[in-house]
């Protein structure tokens, strides 16, 4: 998967950048995750070897090259975006046999996955902000659809939701992003 510029990155870059004026609150930034972002979710998942990775929020595909960078050969990856723009831009750019690409809304996730190799993946990572309204449901539903040893990376600046269902084992702080943001690896809860 290149990761240099070109000019369809560009173009997306730009395409996602226009889009947010158009729903602020679902993208929660004008810019596209930063490089820091997505190569600490790259290490992060090499260091757990997931095969099976559900994405969530992924937009026009900026952290999908990097998660799939980190799948073997015979992984499967299973992205979610809820936006039709940003999901045609997603099915433009991502090419890659492993990638199975849903148009939907996080908070579906049990229906969207049930049957599927996806249920109970080794890992979920999510850059859905957990300020949209619903966020508490999403944090809900992602609990009940994993199994306690699957990994769950999520990017948001709050993350109040999270806490009633799992424990934050790590969290970085992106100094460098617009907003800055904060990326926090999670596992199920394992005590109240
Ligand atoms: C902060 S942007 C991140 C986009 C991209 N993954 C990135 O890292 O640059 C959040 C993404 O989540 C999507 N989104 C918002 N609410 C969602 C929901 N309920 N279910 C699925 N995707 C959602 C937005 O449309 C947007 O693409």
């Amino acid at each position: 998967m290149g990761k240099g510029l070109s000019w369809k990155r560009i173009r997306d870059s730009l395409f996602f950048f226009g889009y947010f004026f158009k729903n602020p609150y679902g993208l929660s930034t004008p810019m596209e995750s930063s490089p820091k972002i997505t190569r600490l979710t790259g290490e992060e998942l090499r260091q757990h070897q997931p095969s099976r990775v559900i994405e969530l929020g992924a937009g026009v595909g900026t952290v999908t090259g990097e998660i799939l960078d980190s799948l073997p050969s015979d992984g499967q990856l299973l992205c979610i975006e809820k936006e039709t723009p940003l999901f045609e831009r997603l099915q433009q750019r991502i090419n890659d046999p492993r990638a199975q690409l849903l148009q939907g809304e996080g908070q579906n996730l049990r229906e969207l996955i049930k049957g599927t190799p996806f249920e109970k993946p080794d890992a979920v990572v999510s850059t859905v902000p957990l300020t949209i309204p619903g966020s508490d449901e999403l944090c809900r539903v992602i609990s009940e659809e994993v199994r306690p040893d699957t990994l769950y990376v999520q990017l948001t600046i709050n993350n109040t939701p999270m806490k009633p269902y799992f424990d934050i084992l790590r969290t970085y702080r992106i100094r460098w992003n617009l907003p800055p943001e904060k990326l926090h690896v999670a596992q199920l809860k394992t005590k109240d």
